[in-house]
């Protein structure tokens, strides 16, 4: 096995993962093993790739704002209620982030912002989905993925909590893979002596995962044509909302997303906008002063499509695009790791790169996509940190709004 490894790390110029191997049990050399075969080498100059690739023509895209929702509602409703009932869209809940900004080892999920008594993330979420539900007259499947990480965790919570009603025959668990850390030097990064730095490897692997997990063979002999992905952290997620797949089924795109108007040019989040006439998601950065002060006759931001991470995609396409090479994004992290005498330490600054494909990407490659406006105040509470902007409190004031008792 040695010999192996060798060879395979020294290609790699990753030599030093081997440093503790004669110190290691069976176990801990297994372990190492595994996770090396594992490795995902392409991911490095992938990365390179990304960060030497420059944005194309950036255009504003057409989608369908609050008032044109409004005059077609019932159409919409009775299309995407129709599909539902005959099984044809399945839920996606993405949770196998790490909530590093919350601050919390267990999964974001099972945080409790409850006030008075308990109310889980997760626990918010099925009500939500169970709204849908109601609505339409039929189960929803719902596919929950989950890293290595809190993978357990997570299945236990759900188990604990009796799927918070919803049937558990409806819902699956999958595993995304994971990814190594490397230093500013691009040499692994390692857990233990035994172990490389891991973490999961994006949400932009959702469908392969799904698929390696067998579960989209599973959706497909179901009958599902339509997956809706969303995050785990919008506690005021309206997900298999009949209107929004009734509305992207008629337009006859590929996809749909979710958005809120942008409230303000400055503020921070991904723009959905045309480049190079596909649809495409850019970061708040991206835009230059100009575009996004731009503003339409009736005085609205032009690039306004903000992003909810709430996406329909036809199963068709993911099938086709599924071997598409999404870029990998590379993230500055405090990565804990051990240092040249095998000692853990947790950095106090940014030490390493993390390596992340994104959903958000799928919507380039899928080809088109109908933005969807929906109303800030009802449908986006994300809890991305413990206090301030996007946080606990935000999305408890939210709730409140929205008329749950906390
Ligand atoms: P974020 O980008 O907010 O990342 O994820 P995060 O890991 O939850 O939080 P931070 O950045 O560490 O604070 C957006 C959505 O994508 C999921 C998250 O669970 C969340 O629903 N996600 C993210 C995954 O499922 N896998 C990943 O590898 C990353």
């Amino acid at each position: 096995m040695y010999g192996e490894l060798k060879e395979i790390l020294e290609a790699h110029g990753q030599l030093h993962v081997l440093k503790w191997w004669n110190e290691l049990d069976e176990a801990g050399r297994a372990r190492l093993a595994r996770q090396i075969g594992r490795i995902d080498w392409n991911l490095l100059s992938r990365a390179k790739e990304y960060s030497a690739k420059k944005r194309g023509t950036i255009a504003p895209i057409d989608g369908l704002d609050l008032e044109e929702i409004a005059a077609r509602r019932e159409e919409f409703f009775a299309t995407g209620r129709g599909a539902l009932r005959a099984g044809k869209v399945a839920c996606v809940l993405l949770a196998g982030g790490q909530g590093t900004r919350l601050g919390s080892d267990a999964p974001k999920g099972t945080y409790d912002i409850g006030v008075t008594k308990p109310l889980y993330i997760f626990e918010q979420l099925i009500r939500n989905l169970q709204r849908a539900v109601s609505l339409c007259g039929a189960y929803v499947p719902l596919y929950v993925m989950t890293s290595e990480e809190n993978d357990g965790a997570t299945r236990a919570f759900f188990k604990e909590h009796s799927f918070f009603g919803y049937p558990q025959e409806e819902v699956s668990f999958f595993r995304q893979e994971m990814a190594p850390a490397v230093d500013f030097n691009g040499k692994l990064l390692m857990s233990a002596k035994d172990s490389l730095a891991l973490s999961p490897n994006g949400n932009g692997g959702w469908y392969a995962s799904l698929v390696r997990a067998g579960l989209a063979d599973e959706a497909a002999r179901r009958g599902v044509e339509w997956y809706n992905v969303f995050a785990v952290d919008n506690v005021l997620q309206r997900m298999a909302d009949p209107v929004f797949v009734g509305a992207t089924i008629a337009s006859g795109r590929a996809t749909g997303a979710k958005f809120v108007r942008k409230a303000y040019p400055e503020e921070r989040v991904g723009v959905l906008c045309l480049e190079d006439g596909l649809p495409s998601v850019i970061e708040y950065y991206e835009l230059n002063e100009s575009m996004a002060n731009a503003r339409d006759g009736a005085g609205r931001l032009v690039y306004a499509c903000g992003m909810t991470l709430n996406y329909l995609f036809r199963a068709d396409v993911l099938r086709e695009i599924a071997s598409a090479r999404l870029p990998v994004h590379v993230a500055r992290k405090k990565v804990p790791c051990i240092d040249e005498m095998g000692v853990l330490t947790e950095p106090a600054a940014e030490n390493g790169c993390k390596f992340e494909t994104l959903i958000l990407d799928m919507i380039r490659c899928a080809g088109s996509c109908l933005p969807f406006e929906v109303e800030r105040e009802r449908e986006f509470a994300p809890i991305k940190n413990r206090t301030g902007a996007d946080s606990v409190d935000t999305a408890r004031a939210l709730l409140e709004k929205n008329g749950v008792q906390l």
